[in-house]
């Protein structure tokens, strides 16, 4: 059997991260330019099954059977054989991937879908998106504990999705094509732990908490209009607005803040924190005419930015 290659795309929440995993609704977008590749060869049947991670400058090798119960990859593969009820042959998998971690780019639900779109492959069958979804859910709740869902669906459906937990996935067509830019506050900090450390304040204080989502959840709406009728100034101040009641639950960075302010001041329509926030990457919705100027201001304090459109098409 030839080698089988998959991919999956990296993600950005437009509007409602941390209030989705409260039942608000959200807004999320595949970035399909940036992907994690996944690609799988069988072994002998006496062979133990492979893994090998492919950074930059880097290989490092594991037998998955060595792999600790939470670790992503094995994660994925446990859940993998328990919902198709198959028993995987031994192979080798390698994984490269252009997802920064911990950046809010959802690299632990692409590297999942990557890795079930590999083994459904390598298995012989062929996996509807929902089932990929589902299955790159589950491998979320081994990594995060408390998943809202919004990842593995947009990342698995590869389209701009309208999120709220429970009711499942509307997509969101986007018929003006708007611009992006990302860029990297080059800080880290695990999703897991600031969903916890949002939990934590919540439990001390439900009715603000609660407020502060249901308002999340009322800009949510107000850009799905907007974004459906391309009004990108519209969707900018409503970014802004998000970016605002996000600093209020603390989950933004000083750092993060300097990036969305220096993008408004270069003439954003408005930018945000997306994804789990206190580090990772911003974003900043712009027009045609001012993503040079804004791209350059963003250079000059962010190890990395980059440039991306969504709908139009
Ligand atoms: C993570 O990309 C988004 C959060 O809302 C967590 C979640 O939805 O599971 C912070």
């Amino acid at each position: 059997m030839a080698a089988i290659s998959t991919s999956a795309p990296a993600k950005t929440i437009l509007f409602g991260e941390h209030a989705v995993v409260y039942g608000a609704p959200a807004i999320a977008v595949p970035l399909k330019a940036l992907r994690v590749k996944a690609i799988i060869q069988p072994l002998l049947a006496s062979s133990k099954s492979l893994v090998f991670i492919k950074g930059k400058n880097t290989i490092e090798q594991f037998h998955i059977d060595d792999l600790p119960a939470d670790n992503l990859i094995k994660g994925t593969f446990a859940v993998f054989e328990k919902e198709t009820r198959i028993r995987i042959s031994p192979f080798k998998l390698t994984i490269i991937s252009k997802i920064p971690i911990a950046a809010g780019l959802g690299s632990s639900a692409a590297v999942a879908v990557a890795i079930i779109r590999a083994l459904g492959e390598f298995s012989g069958i062929k996996l509807s998106k929902e089932t990929v979804s589902k299955i790159a859910y589950q491998s979320e709740v081994i990594q995060h504990g408390t998943p809202s869902g919004i990842d593995n669906s947009v990342i698995a459906y590869e389209e701009p999705v309208y999120f709220q937990k429970g009711k499942g996935i509307t997509y969101l067509p986007i018929k003006k094509k708007i611009h992006l830019i990302l860029a990297d506050s080059g800080e880290r900090t695990l999703t897991r732990d600031v969903v916890e450390s949002v939990r934590n304040c919540m439990v001390r204080n439900p009715s603000l908490y609660q407020n502060i989502f249901d308002s999340i959840g009322k800009i949510t709406n107000a850009a799905k209009i907007a974004l459906e009728s391309g009004n990108s100034k519209q969707i900018g101040e409503l970014m802004t607005q998000n970016h605002t009641l996000l600093k209020s639950i603390n989950v933004s960075s000083p750092k993060l803040d300097l990036l969305i302010m220096r993008a408004n001041e270069a003439g954003a329509f408005g930018a945000k924190l997306c994804g789990g926030g206190r580090g990772g990457y911003m974003v900043a919705i712009s027009s045609e005419e001012n993503r040079s100027k804004i791209v350059e201001q963003l250079h000059s304090i962010s190890p990395y930015v980059f440039e991306t459109s969504v709908g139009g098409e």
